[in-house]
């Protein structure tokens, strides 16, 4: 065989055999490694995003690579998560094995399997290949299907093992856990009663290379050539790199409840392999030392210098985003090719079609979520000396528009089951003071407007004053509150829209505000644009407005003519913006039934976690889930929050905090004099929240990544790094 022409086609290049297998033989194969949610680079081989649970693209990759082996590492390796995610391990763990054998079928090419020692259901132990399998969990079911499918493939070759060794990702070995744990002078427990015949990835990268080349067939336990329980291996990876063994401590399997069924004798048999090969595999002792030498040679951080983890743009999975479709940039090019591209018709049309979508009278749609928020005050007429209440679990722009009108922002206490501004709060809250009151809808759940109409209007009887109720709805378009769309001002004098990117309609950056009131309405139209009108019947000199003439029966007004009537601002949207937002509008109700789908599936594998509340869904509102925040009991699961995101974004997941109480902000503390414990349950919701991604766009998989990443974390260090 010419080596330097043959090439090797390796599966799963992101996990610990994967890449160890590329680094192992680099310089021996041309080789491409293929990977899907974990996009990895080393040096001196290609490496491609390929999703093996699809048939066309396994045949596309093989046809354009031509490979002369296979080495399929690629599976889901995690029992507990197979047991729990079965379609999904199904789909990795046996249909990929059915694709890969049927394509390349009859072809002159090598496939070797890697299956596991779970396949035994670990009774009698030192099991040989000639032993009846029984796995005992669905990874191992999964993984012996998986190996009835490749050996359908002539010549086929399938080892039976289970490995340690150094990873890239940020997924710990069982060598590198106790290594861990144990450098950081932490006690850790091993199962005394869990026996088995781990091996050194890279003597069993060896392995493969000389079975390879002796064309072996058929099926091989591999493993170290003795055994010993995940106790001793603790014990003697301690021993190995010097570390105290008194940290580790001898526990029973029968002392936890795992969800999947372990074996206890998974020791392998392997006898079969060294008489073929005419080779002396290693023992579990001989194995260490090789990780312990490779180790003081620099070989982890070497392996990660030549293969690195990369941000693939289109594997990322931010917590939020748009979603634009053709008909939209159509929409948008169509418009630029109009006359005007400002201040032209598509800004009533999309105004109409918004007013319209949420049952108000009147829409004035602006620049930013912030300009609708600022122009509502100013038409509330919110001034110095006067106090606007809102909520302190929200982004800062609630509070500024109430500072840039010179009032003072007061913070109500939020819920702890809605996340919502308390209504007992804001009723503690108003005073004479009190212009204005500004619930925001958090994460779409609106909040409880009817009671919050009830207090303020008590409350403008017990003052004599009007006390505006102004929405930041600005999470809640297409929610629904006692059956209406929220936006629809009927307990508020108006709502308050934002139309940025990750919000459920965008047109770039945007705004508006609803209301069904006519001066209102009117109001808001001219501070939109400096405070200057056109309207006739607005002006306050007719007499410089109008003509002294009259023609007939008229006094022409001015063609030039205008007023400023009051101090406004440029906070116009272009009709470039309203083109796309007429379009987005059309498809509101389709964007909200798909994230009200992938928060059914969220809801549905967070609810049973203890140290995770899901969030709130009240009777009286349906929620379009803008945000899907979940509250992580942290100090129960020994994990701290960065901690969660730094991990989760090494695995290309984007997750955010929403929100640090606005009062904690130094302007509010240097400007009002707010400080810490100002809002007790804000303060506790802040401590835990976190927000993971939820956007239409998001696609099953996405979902099911997400789900499985934040479980693997939060059910804390002892589900996922225990010696299992
Ligand atoms: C609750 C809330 N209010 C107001 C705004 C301001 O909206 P915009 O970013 O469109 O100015 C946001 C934006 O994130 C928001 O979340």
């Amino acid at each position: 065989m010419d080596n330097a022409k043959t090439k090797l086609l390796i599966t799963g290049v992101s996990g610990l055999l994967g890449n160890n297998l590329a680094y192992y033989f680099k310089d021996k194969y041309e080789i491409l490694g293929l990977y899907n949610s974990h996009p990895v680079n080393i040096n001196g081989i290609r490496t491609g995003k390929c999703d093996i649970t699809s048939k066309g693209s396994i045949e596309r990759v093989i046809h354009e690579f031509n490979p002369s082996i296979i080495l399929h590492c690629a599976s889901i390796t995690d029992v507990e998560q197979c047991d729990r995610d079965k379609d999904i391990a199904e789909k990795i763990n046996v249909l990929s094995a059915a694709y890969l054998t049927e394509i390349i079928m009859g072809q002159d090419i090598k496939l070797v399997y890697i299956s596991t020692d779970a396949v035994y259901d670990g009774v009698r132990g030192d099991s040989s290949e000639s032993d009846k399998v029984n796995p005992l969990n669905f990874y191992g079911r999964s993984k012996y299907e998986g190996e009835l499918e490749i050996a359908k493939k002539e010549n086929a070759l399938i080892f039976r093992t289970n490995i340690f060794g150094w990873n890239i990702q940020n997924k710990k070995s069982l060598g590198e856990w106790v290594l861990d744990e144990l450098q950081s002078n932490r006690r850790i427990n091993g199962f005394k009663d869990a026996c088995l015949s781990s091996i050194y990835t890279l003597e069993f990268a060896r392995i493969i290379d000389i079975a390879i080349r002796k064309d072996l067939s058929g099926v091989y336990n591999c493993g170290s050539a003795d055994s010993c329980s995940k106790y001793e291996f603790a014990i003697m990876i301690a021993d190995c790199f010097g570390f105290d063994k008194a940290l580790v401590s001898p526990v029973s399997i029968d002392d936890f409840d795992f969800q999947a069924e372990r074996g206890k004798k998974l020791d392998l048999n392997i006898n079969k392999l060294q008489k073929r090969l005419d080779y002396r595999l290693p023992a579990v002792d001989q194995s260490i030392e090789a990780f312990y030498r490779d180790y003081k040679c620099g070989l982890p951080s070497e392996i990660k210098r030549n293969i690195s983890t990369v941000q693939d743009q289109s594997a990322i999975i931010p917590y939020g985003k748009q979603w634009i479709d053709e008909n939209d940039i159509q929409e948008v090019i169509s418009l630029m090719r109009s006359a005007l591209i400002t201040q032209g018709p598509k800004v009533g049309e999309f105004e109409d079609a918004l007013a319209e979508c949420c049952g108000a009278k009147y829409a004035v749609a602006v620049n930013s979520g912030t300009s609708a928020l600022h122009i509502a005050c100013l038409a509330a007429e919110v001034k110095e000396g006067d106090e606007v209440i809102t909520s302190p679990i929200t982004f800062v722009a609630s509070a500024n528009c109430a500072v840039y009108c010179g009032a003072k922002p007061v913070f109500a206490d939020i819920d702890l089951k809605t996340y919502n501004v308390a209504v007992d709060e804001i009723r503690n809250k108003i005073n004479t003071e009190t212009r204005a009151v500004i619930p925001v809808h958090f994460a779409g759940q609106s909040c409880d407007m009817e009671s919050i109409r009830d207090v303020v209007m008590d409350k403008e009887k017990e003052f004599g004053n009007k006390i505006f109720i102004i929405e930041d709805a600005s999470h809640a378009l297409g929610s629904f509150y006692k059956d209406k769309y929220v936006g629809s001002c009927v307990f508020s004098d108006m709502t308050v829209m934002s139309f940025h990117p990750v919000k459920h309609i965008t047109t770039g950056e945007g705004g508006a505000v609803l209301t069904n009131n006519e001066i209102l309405y009117k109001k808001l139209k001219r501070f939109r644009s400096h405070g200057i009108t056109n309207i006739p019947g607005e002006f306050i000199y007719n007499d410089l407005a109008f003509q002294s003439s009259v023609i007939g029966g008229q006094h022409l007004m001015n063609p030039w003519y205008y007023e400023q009537l009051d101090l406004g601002y440029n906070y116009r949207i272009t009709d470039i913006q309203c083109a796309l937002g007429v379009s987005q509008l059309k498809k509101l109700r389709g964007f909200c039934k798909r994230r009200s789908e992938i928060a059914d599936v969220y809801n549905e594998a967070f609810r049973g976690i203890e140290s995770i509340q899901i969030p709130f869904e009240s009777e009286d509102c349906s929620s379009n889930f803008h945000l899907y925040v979940l509250l992580v009991d942290f100090n129960r699961i020994g994990v701290e929050r960065a901690h969660l995101m730094i991990e989760l974004k090494k695995c290309g997941i984007q997750t955010q905090v929403h929100y640090i109480p606005v009062y904690t902000q130094p302007f509010y503390r240097k400007t009002f004099g707010t400080s810490w414990g100002d809002c007790p349950n804000a303060e506790e919701y802040y401590q835990k929240c976190v927000t993971i991604p939820l956007y239409p766009t998001m696609s099953d998989s996405d979902v099911e990544r997400v789900i499985s990443e934040v479980t693997n974390i939060a059910r804390s260090r002892k589900g996922r790094y225990s010696l299992t």
